[in-house]
Order: C-alpha cells, then structure tokens, then sequence
C-alpha cells in the first residue's frame, strides 16, 4: 500500500495544482468560492488517478491529460455539492456543505458551475484527434446522465419497501460506478489506446467502481464521521437501500434506527452490532471482493506495465480504504 500511497499523493498534487489554474476565483467570487469550497478541501483524488493511471497504462502521457483528470474531478464535485442537499447531510470532507455554508440555491449554482467548467477544461486537453475528443465529450455527457438517473434511483428506493440486490446494483453503477468506468475510457481514449484497451479499462472502472460504492455504505456504519469527513450513520437515517439493508430487509433484521432522523452514536453503533450479526456487512464485503476480481480480469487486455499494476493496486485500496 505504501507504493500506492506515494503515487495517489504524487498524483493528487498534480491534479490539486492543475485546478488552481483551470478552475480561478473569478467575478462573481462568492459563486466560485462556493464551487471551489469542496475542491479545496482535498478529498481522495481517486477517480482523477484512475484517469492519469489509464492515460499512462496505454502507453499515453499522462501529462497530457491532466485537464481531462481535472475535467472528471470536478463532475465528482458537482454531485457532491447536490448530492449533500438530496441527502440531508451537513458535513463533507470535514467541513460544512456548501448547501449550509451558503444556502440550497448557491450550492446547486456551484454544482452547475463546475459541470459546465468540467466540459469546458475537458477541451483544453491538446494535440487530440477530433474525433476522439467528440467521442470523450460524449462519454462525459452520457455518464453525467447516467448520474442522475442513478442519483434518482436512489432516492426513488427511500420510498419502496423492497428493493432487489439486482435493483441496487443498476443504482450504484449508474450513481458512481459510471464516472470511474469513464475515468478508464477517456483517459485511454485521449492518447489514442486501442478501442479493446479503452473498453477494457472503462469495464474495469465500472465493476471496482461499484465495489467502491458497497465500501462507501460499509464506512458509513462503520467509520467515525472525524476520520470519514461526513456524517456517520446518514444512510441509516435516510433509509437508504444499501447492500447491507437489502441483505438484512431479507433476512428479517430488525433495524430499529432504519428511516429515522437524529439517532444517537450509541443507536448507529448497535444497528452495526446488529448488521454484523445478521452477516449483512460480511455479505456487502465480499460482494465487494468478487467485484474487484472481475474488475481486474477486464485489465487483461493491457500489457503489463506498472501503470497496470498501479490500477490494481488503486482497486484493491478502493474496498480496503478506511475513509
Ligand atoms: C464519495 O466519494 C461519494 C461517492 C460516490 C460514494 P469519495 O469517497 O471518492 O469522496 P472524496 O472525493 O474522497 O471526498
Ligand atoms: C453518492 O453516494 C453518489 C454521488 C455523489 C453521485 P452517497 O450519497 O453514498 O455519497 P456520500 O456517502 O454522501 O459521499
Ligand atoms: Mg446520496
Ligand atoms: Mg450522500
Ligand atoms: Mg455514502
């Protein structure tokens, strides 16, 4: 992991450095001081990375799509931004939402912003064939879509009493999966990798990108909201469909907290005790392990290089992240 480590911060510096210059505070400052209140915050760059880490995988220099790795980040940011108001949730990344920071209509200004910003800094990538720039605008656009519709079918399973795992997975593809799944195409499509490569990698990012997501619902029970950045417990509350719920609904668990507003840390803490007996987290997890392991069967079409063996690593941390 310690290799890992020192790429991921050698990377995110990279993609830190590139948004100062490509994303300015400029008039009218408060709209960009709130769309950049979350970027500088940091986070974990991982889907920028995974963008470079294709880029170089395929042979490219990654160097040359660093505002396509920007581009990706800041749609990352845009969902967050609104993402925070559809959930009700105050904190993110340590601090205040934009939503409370500002209001509900700075914050889905700011969103708007940077998913505008985002296509526009995509273009800036030089020395691109049209083609393949037309081809990764589109992906960006099909994959902002596939977004929303996953970010409503999220909301939409609140309010069912049944969910299937079936259905669970087409929602977190759709919420999250996609955007990795696009950080492999366009950073293997911009260099100009083979379409077997490009689909290769854009597979891969899909299928760890929805493992990712199980371990986002796994930390949201288990990982205290100071190391997590954000509430801890929110999904709970939300009566979000996760694996995890799904798994336990199945069962007959009862999870008396499930739906309902201002549980305390010790309720969050015996609905986990209660999950893990019930081998609901368990179930989550290794649902997640499987996922992994298809995800890296799609890398097999590349040839081997430390980029290669870097995406494999970055998947592996994607489940074993503790944040
Ligand atoms: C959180 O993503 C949102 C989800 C899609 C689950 P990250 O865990 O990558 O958030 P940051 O960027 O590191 O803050
Ligand atoms: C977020 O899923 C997916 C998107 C932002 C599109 P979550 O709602 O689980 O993300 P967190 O836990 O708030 O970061
Ligand atoms: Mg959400
Ligand atoms: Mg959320
Ligand atoms: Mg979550």
């Amino acid at each position: 992991m310690a290799i890992l480590d020192e790429e991921l911060r050698r990377r995110a510096g990279i993609i830190s450095g590139a948004i100062e210059e490509l994303l300015p505070v400029v008039h009218p400052e408060e709209l960009y001081s709130a769309g950049r209140h979350l970027v500088d915050a940091g986070g974990k760059r991982l889907r920028p990375c995974m963008l470079l880490l294709a880029a170089e995988a395929v042979g490219g220099d990654p160097k040359a799509v660093v505002p396509a790795a920007v581009s990706i980040e800041l749609v990352h940011n845009f969902t967050l931004i609104h993402d925070d108001i559809m959930d009700n949730a105050t904190t993110r990344r340590g601090r205040p939402a934009v939503h409370v920071k500002w209001d509900e209509a700075g914050a889905i200004l700011a969103g708007d912003t940077l998913y505008s910003k985002a296509f526009e800094i995509l273009t800036a990538v030089g020395g691109v064939d049209p083609k393949d720039m037309v081809a990764s605008v589109k992906m960006l656009a099909r994959t902002c879509a596939s977004i929303c519709e996953g970010q409503w079918l999220d909301m939409e399973f609140e309010r069912r009493e049944e969910v299937t795992e079936a259905e669970y997975l087409e929602m977190v593809e759709k919420k999250t999966a996609v955007l990795y799944g696009a950080a492999g195409w366009i950073g293997s499509r911009l260099v100009g990798g083979s379409d077997e490569e490009v689909e290769g990698l854009e597979r891969f990012g899909r299928l760890v990108g929805i493992a990712f997501q199980i371990q986002d619902d796994v930390l949201d029970l288990t990982a205290p909201a100071e190391v997590l950045g954000k509430p801890r417990g929110g999904d709970l509350a939300e009566g979000k469909k996760t694996l995890i719920m799904i798994d336990a609904i199945s069962k007959g668990v009862d999870v008396p907290i499930f739906a309902k507003k201002n549980a305390s840390i010790e309720e969050i803490e015996a609905a986990l005790e209660t999950l893990r007996a019930s081998g609901s987290i368990d179930y989550a997890r290794k649902r997640a392990v499987r996922l992994v392991e298809e995800g890296k069967e799609a890398l097999g079409v590349l040839a081997d290089s430390e980029a290669k063996s870097l995406l494999m690593k970055l998947s592996d941390y994607m489940i074993s992240r503790s944040y």
